[in-house]
């Protein structure tokens, strides 16, 4: 193996300011906030989790509260970077949060987790520039009635703060994956992380090389067989 040294990050001496990538404003679907969540005890999730395989229709109230417990805004600070740094139920390097949540509904529609409002913003062209994604996440494993879900970095967001800014993209990827499985768990749902990271057609989703793809995770609810 080759392996490729990403650098040492440190933050820059001038931080840049950021352009980010416009999303298409219009809200589908503001999203259920929890009140009644009746967890398992922490040390129960941590000792039952485990990657699943099968995968049954998720409710709108189970996405809703697996996105409020995984991506959530729930402090905003300054925006001298040119967006908004923010506190999260995970960590991220300089609070950044570069990483977008994309989610394909069982209608093959993909939207946009909107974590300043708790909603799902649908993404017009990306039934079209995703489907060769969605065929390569069955080659891996077939998402059967479950949901898939991409995570599209705007490295350029971390870069405005750090020098070599790119693995601390991939671990805030690794650590949202590694988040998610714990909550999904904790909801008695099934949650697999794929080794794909949806390149080469998440990049697509943005004319100005903005966006790249560092990972896919299908996520459902039990089957009941
Ligand atoms: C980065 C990463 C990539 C993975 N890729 C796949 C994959 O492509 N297909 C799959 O079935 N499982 C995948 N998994 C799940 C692992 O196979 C699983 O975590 C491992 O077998 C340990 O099982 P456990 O998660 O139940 O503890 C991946 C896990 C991680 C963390």
């Amino acid at each position: 193996m080759t392996w490729i040294d990403l650098g040492n990050p440190s933050p820059r001496v001038d931080f840049s300011v950021w352009q980010p990538v416009e999303w298409d404003a219009h809200i589908v679907e503001l999203l259920a906030v929890p009140f009644d969540l009746n967890l398992p005890r922490f040390h129960e999730v941590v000792t039952s989790r485990r990657s699943q395989r099968s995968f049954g229709t998720l409710t709108s109230n189970q996405l809703a509260y697996f996105l409020w417990l995984t991506c959530r805004i729930t402090t905003s600070g300054t925006d001298c970077l040119g967006f908004p740094i923010t506190q999260r139920p995970t960590p991220s390097a300089g609070a950044i949060h570069p990483i977008h949540i994309l989610i394909e509904n069982e209608r093959s529609v993909w939207s946009r987790y909107v974590p300043e409002s708790h909603g799902l913003a649908q993404i017009d062209q990306a039934s079209s520039l995703l489907r060769d994604l969605c065929r390569k996440v069955r080659e891996v494993l077939d998402p059967q009635l479950g949901t898939t879900l991409l995570f599209v970095a705007e490295p350029g967001k971390t870069a405005s703060k750090y020098d070599y800014a790119a693995s601390l993209v991939w671990r805030d990827a690794g650590i949202l994956i590694g988040h998610m499985a714990l909550v999904a768990e904790s909801l008695r749902l099934n949650f697999c992380p794929l080794g794909i990271t949806g390149e080469p057609w998440a990049s697509e989703l943005n004319e100005q090389g903005k966006l790249v793809g560092v990972g896919v995770a299908l996520l459902g609810s039990k089957p009941v067989f």
